[in-house]
């Protein structure tokens, strides 16, 4: 396996889907899992095959018509809930049972009434149980964020013992800051003694707004699979952003990692869910805002188009958006202005565009937007004055 790939795990179906008002129909998660195995990534959790009828359905279909892509079921460490994950998963290709428990002592005390000891023994029991039907098993810590490190690296240390492929540690409250989340993967990639027989995985939430940055310190301490999400959604403030993680890695060479993902599909997929999941992009969302390529401000504008690596780190095409765009508004100048201006077929000379640049201005004070039709307004306009004299 090299080394530094990272795998791309894909929970849009899932956890994604937990958002209310987001639920998808089992077609509507098919055409996803579908364009997400288009997309490149590795693992797609399709579902939680035990939470509803429906649920099954769908993780069942999805199983038999994805041939390159991991498909992944969830479940609680709850025999039942695999035999049930095991079924819908039978005719994939490459199944995976993703099964795990809480093990902060939130979670031990205020949601199971237990012990250490007595959780430590589930997740065990949990990878066994799951082992038995699939090679392929990922172990969820829930809560592992806020999990003290030393018995997280004992429980880490027993569901690979017990056979565990995957080992995620999901902050699952959005709380840690990226150097601590980052401390935690290193401190089980150092103290976890058969760490070399699973895969780390980082799941983080986006409670604080870290949740990209959280999982980008986990790999760069050893994870090699990222959790996350088309367009961020999931619990809450959110999951993981796929299109951010998979843009920080390709950025940033000299980190060493790569992804499998082919992004210049990363805007069509981010329209597809939104559209699919009626959960809009908000506009200045890194790589799929409709913003993410406008320029707006005269110094920006001017150095974009002098040259577009002055105001761009991204060339748009690579991520499949439409285009870097010039957008004029009160704040334009006047190569911003002079530059739409051409694209729409008038040449003037600097001392045409400084007429109009003031008369632009005036009108731009006056709305959001200054839009092409205002602009052969303005053209049409300084044109006649100008054969009128
Ligand atoms: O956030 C979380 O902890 C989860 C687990 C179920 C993996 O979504
Ligand atoms: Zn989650």
């Amino acid at each position: 396996m090299a080394e530094n790939k990272v795998f791309i795990f894909d929970t849009t179906l899932r956890d994604g889907e937990q958002v209310p008002g987001c639920k998808l129909n089992t077609s509507e998660k098919i055409e996803l899992a579908l364009k997400l195995e288009e997309l490149g990534v590795d693992i797609i959790e399709a579902g939680f095959p035990i939470s509803s009828p429906g649920d099954f359905h769908s993780v069942d279909e999805i199983s038999k018509i994805i041939k390159n892509a991991t498909v992944c079921g969830l479940t609680r460490a709850v025999q039942k809930d695999i035999e049930v994950a095991a079924e819908a998963l039978k005719n994939a290709k490459k199944p995976r049972i993703h099964t795990g428990i809480g093990t902060s002592d939130y979670h031990i005390k205020s949601k199971f009434n237990s012990t250490r000891e007595e959780i430590l023994k589930r997740a065990i029991q949990a990878v066994k149980w799951a082992k038995k039907f699939v090679d392929d098993v990922e172990f969820y810590a829930e809560d592992a964020g806020r999990t003290e490190n030393e018995y997280l690296a004992k429980v880490v240390e027993a569901v690979i013992g017990a056979g565990a492929t995957v080992v995620n540690i999901p902050d699952t409250t959005g709380y840690c800051l990226p150097y601590q989340y980052g401390e935690k993967i290193a401190y089980l990639t150092k103290n976890v003694k058969n760490i070399d027989k699973a895969i780390i995985s980082c799941h983080c939430h986006n409670d604080l707004g870290l949740a990209t940055a959280n999982s980008i310190a986990g790999v760069i301490a050893g994870a090699r699979q990222i959790e996350c999400t088309v367009n961020g959604l999931g619990e809450r403030a959110g999951n993981t952003s796929m299109e951010e993680c998979v843009m920080i890695l390709k950025q940033h060479k000299h980190l060493g990692f790569y992804t499998g993902i082919k992004t210049e599909l990363l805007n069509p997929m981010s329209r597809l869910v939104s559209e699919t999941m009626r959960m809009p992009v908000q506009p200045n969302k890194a790589i799929v805002g409709s913003n993410a390529f406008s320029h707006s401000s005269g110094i920006h504008q001017d150095g974009f188009l002098k040259d577009s690596l002055t105001y761009e780190i991204i060339n748009p095409e690579e991520v499949g958006a439409d285009g870097s765009k010039i957008v004029l508004t009160a704040r334009s100048g006047r190569s911003a202005l002079a530059f739409r201006l051409q694209k729409i077929g008038y040449e003037f000379t600097r001392n045409d565009i400084d007429v109009i640049y003031e008369r632009f201005l005036k009108v731009a004070d006056t709305k959001k937007e200054v839009v092409e039709s205002d602009l052969h307004e303005l053209a049409k306009t300084y044109l006649v004055s100008v054969a009128a004299v």
